[in-house]
């Protein structure tokens, strides 16, 4: 029977309700589930505790989960490297604010990890030996293909060739920065020519002449809509990867305390000088000359 009002079949609340009636699949034998096609009996068999502390679970699934937003965030951040090497600069935008807002959601998950207190997470540290999120690949990958290029990063990956050689390949490409920059050249802007043919694996060094060029964006966006719009979302995106490295600083200082971290450094103070790191530089610059 259907209720007259919202279309909807009618129910009795009291009876035990069959979703089967009215079409729900409940026979999975022959045919692809949910599980199935998530893979998500991989992903849930994924988490080994090394100690019996309570909190070591939520430790392990805030660094997995940030993990796959990762990959997530390098899979958007290529295609949008690609659309702009393309010319097709609005598909790009798109995909840099679905990145900001990875981001986003990166920064609102610090708040479920920042309910463990220091004597919680004292109760398994030891457990996690010398590993440490400074040896995320995919952290420094996306690092590495929107312009932050130390290859210093690389060392700690050397035991692994497979991971040398997705961080060398992509320190090999343009950054995601090169390219915003030769596109902004093909639209008539005047990028200086050792920009254009820089050894793009080197570390970016800041650019007066890309400032002024980004300058003559600011100063008409009208004029130049595409590299306006692509400047506001890279800055866009710089913004909210600025607020993920604060809020971490933020939570090891309320967690740790200036103790060194277990990956070796000195822990706050090089997250602190982590912070000064800038992807865009010229396109922060610019705001002071405008
Ligand atoms: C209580 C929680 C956490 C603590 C105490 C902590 C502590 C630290 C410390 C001290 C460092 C500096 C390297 C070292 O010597 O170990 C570091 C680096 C790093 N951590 Fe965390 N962290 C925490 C949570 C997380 C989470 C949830 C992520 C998400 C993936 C993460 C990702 C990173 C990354 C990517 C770096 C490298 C940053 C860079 O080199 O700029 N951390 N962490």
């Amino acid at each position: 029977m259907t209720d007259k009002t919202t279309g909807c079949p009618a129910h009795d609340p009291g009876k035990a309700y069959d979703p089967s009636k009215e079409g729900a699949q409940m026979d999975f034998k022959a045919r692809m589930s949910y599980g199935d096609y998530l893979g998500i009996d991989a992903i849930l068999s994924a988490q080994h505790p090394l100690s019996t502390a309570h909190d070591e679970m939520l430790f392990i699934i805030q660094h997995q989960t940030s993990e796959l937003w990762m990959k997530l965030a390098l899979y958007e951040l290529s295609a949008a490297r690609q659309a702009i090497a393309g010319d097709h600069t609005a598909e790009a935008s798109k995909m840099l604010a679905r990145v900001a807002r990875i981001f986003e959601q990166l920064n609102s998950a610090w708040d479920v990890l920042r309910t463990m207190t220091p004597s919680e997470y004292t109760a398994f540290r030891d457990d996690l030996g010398q590993s440490s999120g400074f040896q995320s690949w995919q952290y420094r990958l996306i690092e590495y293909a929107v312009g932050n290029r130390n290859k210093a990063m690389l060392r700690p990956h050397e035991h692994r060739p497979d991971l040398m050689e997705r961080l060398t390949a992509e320190l090999a490409r343009p950054s995601l920065y090169d390219e915003a920059l030769r596109r902004l050249a093909r639209l008539g802007l005047p990028v200086p020519p050792e920009v254009l043919t820089r050894d793009v694996s080197e570390p970016w060094t800041v650019n007066e002449g890309v400032t002024e060029a980004w300058a003559q964006v600011y100063r008409d966006p009208s004029a130049h809509w595409e590299a306006y719009e692509l400047a506001e979302k890279l800055v866009d995106f710089e913004d909210y990867f600025r607020r993920w490295r604060f809020n971490h600083v933020t939570t090891v200082e309320r967690v740790i305390g200036f103790k060194r971290g277990t990956g070796g450094t000195a822990g706050i103070s090089y997250l602190r000088r982590m912070l000064e790191v800038e992807l865009f530089p010229e396109l922060w610059r610019v705001r002071t000359i405008l």
